[in-house]
This record gives structure tokens, sequence and C-alpha cells, in this order.
């Protein structure tokens, strides 16, 4: 089958969170399976690998409108005799991008470059709404015409087998033109999409009027418009993309649950109801080749070690050393080191941790902390370090090879998300031999089985509310086990090491759902 996963974001070109690690790694692991697969993702600098294609081509993106709003508040008709009124307000550009290109590890991967997408290159998703709006409008609008326009390997991809993996809703309005412009007419008659949900909290939202600015025909307006019961009427492209995709996929059964409950769909669980046929979660995999401690390049120098099930007790040892040495802890094989790796905001639970800190620092154990996000927590990570200098690190930034150098040094990972999609830090903890201790909720739930002490069975600890006592009765249990129960601290760390965690199991149930919307009417 030809497939062209289409994401904002793309690991190691670019990446926030997860989402970049899948549009990496999924690729590859449908490349594997022998189906042709290519990437499309903005090209926000320049990458050293993909090359100009000569290719250029040009777009129409809708600028800022005045009047709009009061237009949208009219009943259809009228608003029709508008809109040619309000096309009149719009400053209407023609954008052209630049196709670049590179072929790695069986796959075609495509950049889409304009200066667009220059502007924030440290913070992909920077802008005001209207800016990020119009960005996603124009990738999605040069990612649609990919498989016309770029000729990887020489060949075109042709649309008899093709089906688009859209991500999220900043390509979310892919299915939608897809349909409008390209299968409606004839163009693409026989290309489909999937859309997947890695997190439904973003949903580009925005007033009603926004809808001017996605150039698509005025009957389209209803698929975009959602009641919210305090807000009213508001333009939503998740929920366009939700209905239009021939598939929709979440990133783990836990979340496909959630999704479908008023907490969990954060306004879009009626459309997610509605839509059940064709929906479905598939829990990430990772890339086994970028984390696992045998192979981990992160873990070459500065006194850190590859290591693998078989010199586990010498090799984890040495990381855990050289990682207290490289952050300045006492260097002590006895303590435990607890982690966190992550963004630093309400999802991730980090104000559980801070809730938590001084029953923390009164245990004989250290915590590092890792990452960016809102500048109150990132301060609260600084202030940390200062006042407890002997046992807490709290890293501001992001760093790949601090990431790695934690899940493979440390004892134990801290996941109190409030919800997690999949998450794919306990995934990789658990290659490193690292025992999760999450918030039974999403992926995580699926992903984390709690230990049984009888049966000696399960991965870690869970807690089944987001609340600091939780947290810290999980973790106190858990600290028992490290200290006390050597042999079944040790089995855990086996048996998280020894699951299959790549994308192979993830990619066999990604091509049953291609095949299902390939063959959708
Ligand atoms: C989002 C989710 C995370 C998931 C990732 C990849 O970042 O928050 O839970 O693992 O996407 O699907």
């Amino acid at each position: 089958m030809n497939v062209i996963v289409v994401a904002a974001e793309c690991a190691p070109w670019s990446k926030t969170g997860g989402l970049g690690d899948v549009a990496g790694a999924l690729p590859k692991a449908l490349a594997r399976r022998g189906h042709r697969v290519m990437v499309v993702a903005p090209r926000y600098r320049n990458y050293a690998e993909p090359h100009d294609t000569g290719v250029r081509k040009c777009y129409k993106v809708n600028g800022q409108v005045c009047g709009c709003y009061i237009i949208c508040s009219l009943t259809s008709r009228t608003r029709y005799m508008f809109n040619f009124i309000v096309s009149m307000l719009f400053a209407v550009q023609d954008m052209e991008v630049i196709y670049f290109q590179a072929y790695i590890d069986g796959v075609d991967f495509v950049f889409i470059d304009n200066s667009l997408f220059h502007h924030h290159e440290n913070n992909i998703y920077g802008g005001d709404r209207l800016e990020i709006l119009k960005r996603m409008v124009l990738f999605c609008k040069a990612a649609v015409e990919v498989p016309w326009h770029v000729p990887c390997g020489g060949v075109c991809y042709g649309d008899g087998n093709l089906v688009f993996i859209a991500n999220d809703w900043h390509t979310a309005l892919l299915p939608v033109y897809l349909k409008a412009y390209y299968r409606d007419n004839g163009l693409m008659k026989f290309a489909r999409s999937v859309l997947v949900i890695h997190n439904i909290a973003h949903q580009g939202r925005g007033p009603v009027g926004d809808f001017f600015h996605i150039d698509l025909p005025d009957y389209y307006m209803d698929l975009f418009k959602l009641h919210d019961p305090i807000g009213g009427d508001h333009f939503n492209i998740f929920a366009a993309g939700l209905k239009t995709a021939d598939r929709v996929v979440t990133v783990s059964h836990g979340y496909a649950w959630e999704l479908k409950t008023s907490e969990g769909g954060w306004g879009l669980h009626e459309i997610i109801n509605q839509n059940h046929w064709k929906f479905q979660g598939i829990v990430n995999g990772i890339d086994t080749k970028e984390w696992n401690p045998e192979f981990d390049v992160q873990l070459r120098s500065d006194g850190y070690t590859n290591y693998s099930l078989a010199t586990l007790q010498t090799g984890k040892p040495q990381c855990k050393a050289a990682l207290q040495q490289e952050l300045g802890l006492p260097v002590r094989d006895n303590v435990p080191i607890l982690a966190f790796i992550g963004r630093l905001d309400h999802q991730k639970g980090v104000d559980l941790i801070a809730e938590a800190i001084p029953w923390i620092v009164g245990q004989d154990v250290q915590l590092v902390m890792l990452g960016t996000g809102r500048p109150d927590l990132e301060d609260m990570l600084r202030r940390f370090e200062s006042q407890y200098h002997d046992k807490v690190r709290g890293w501001v930034g992001f760093s790949v090879k601090m990431a790695h150098r934690i899940t493979a040094g440390a004892d134990i990972l801290l996941m109190p998300s409030r919800f997690e999609p999949c998450g794919l830090n306990q995934l990789y903890a658990m290659m490193y031999g690292t025992i999760p201790v999450v918030h039974a909720v999403g992926g995580l739930r699926d992903t984390v089985i709690q230990f049984d002490p009888y049966k000696e069975s399960g991965y870690g600890w869970t807690f089944d509310r987001a609340e600091a006592h939780k947290l810290k009765d999980a973790l106190g249990n858990c600290l028992n086990t490290y200290w006390n129960y050597k042999e079944s601290w040790r089995g855990l760390q086996i048996r998280g090491m020894m699951q299959d965690l790549s994308w192979d199991n993830a990619a066999q149930r990604y091509e049953e759902v291609l095949v299902a919307a390939k063959y959708q009417w």
C-alpha cells in the first residue's frame, strides 16, 4: 500500500513530544512490512539531509479578515449573500512552498518549506491563533498534493492504493481538503484518510469566523461548527477532521475509552461516539533502535555504559554513578534516583510532585527532573534544586542526551499525568530497567501493570486518582520494595526489559486500519 504520514513534527528533525517520535518511527515500521511510505512534515529549519527537489508550488492562504464575525452570526442564507463581500475583505496571498526530500531507512521524508514555518523555529506551535491556523492551512494544502508533485525514487505515488495518516488537529484539515477538492472532484478518487488522535486537548478552536480562513466551500461550514454549553458556537478543526476521516485511531485503548466520556472527550465525545464504528485504540510502540540500553549512543561517554539484561547488574549502577557525577549529586549506589521527564504543564501532573516534595526529600532518595514548559513550573524546578541541593536537580531545557542518560541512570520514573493518551517515557523506562510509578490513566493504564507481590507479576506501581497523597502511597510501596525486596525489584526490571515494545505489533494493527480505510466507500 502507499502510505503518507502527515504530521506537524517529526523526530529527529522536530519534536516537542511523543507525536514527533511517532511520526519518526511508525513509518519505518510500516515500510518494514513492505509498504511504500512517505512522511510529510514542515521544514522549520535548514535541515542537513533533505535536498531541494526543485519542485515549487503556490497555494492560496487567506490573511486577516475584518468583519467576518458579524457575518457568522447571520442566518446561512444571508451569510451566503455576504460571502462575496467577506472574500473581498481577505488579504489572499499566494504562498510558494518548496518541497525537500530525503530517503532514510526505507522511508521518503518530505519537508515543506515556506517562511511561515521559520518564524518560530524554537517553538513550532508559537504565534497567535490566526498565525498558527495559516501555517496549518498551508501545510495541509501542500501535503495533500505531495504524491503528485514529489516523484520519490523517480515514481509518483499515484492514488490507487493511497492512504494518508493525519495526526492531531494540526493536520485534521487534510481529510477535509481531500474530500472537498480531490475525492469528490475525482482527482484522487481512491485516496483515503486516517486521523490519529494523540491529544484531544488541542483542537484548533476559534470563533466561527475562522472558517473563512480555511478556503472551503460555504456548505462545509457546519462540519466545523460545534456548540459549547459555555462558549456557544465555535469553530473546531478537530471536529471536522474526525467526521471526515475514513478511520480514526487513538494511541491507546484506555484513551479510546476515555475519549468517549464527557470528562475525557473535551467536548468532542459526542462526535466520537457517533463515529465509534470507525474508531479504535492502538498502543504506540517505541523506536527500539534509539531507545535500547544495549546500543544507546548517549551512554558511550562520560562514564556511562551500554548494558543489556545480561549486564544489568553492573551496567545500570555504572550509569547511575555517571549520572550522579554529571549532575553533581552525591555518588551513592544505595540511594534510589527518582526521575521526572516531560513537559512542565498541568497535563503531566508535575504539580503533584511539587506537592509531595516535602515528603519526598524527607526520604533517603535523589530526584532528577528534566523538562520545559510553563515558566512558573520551570522556576519551581530551579527553586527545588537550590533549596534541596544535596538531593534534587531540576534541569530546565529539552535535552535528548539527558533524557536518555536519566532514563538509564534512574531507578524509578514518576509519571503522575492527569491524562496521558499513550505516554512513551514509561515505555522507554521499562526498556532500561527503570520502574515506572504512574497515574493509571489512558496509555499508562494500558502499559504499566501494577506489581503483584504474591504472583511476582507486573511492571510498576499505579495510583487511581491524580492526587499527591495517592502518588505518595504508590511511591512509598515502590521504595519499600526497592529497599527491602531486592529479588522482587530485579524481577520487575527483568519483566519490563523483556517486553516487546517495538513498533512491529502496532504497525500490524495500523495496517488493518489502512486496509479498512482503503475499502471504505
Ligand atoms: C501526545 C500524548 C502522549 C502520546 C504522544 C504520542 O504527546 O500526550 O501521551 O504518547 O502524543 O502518541
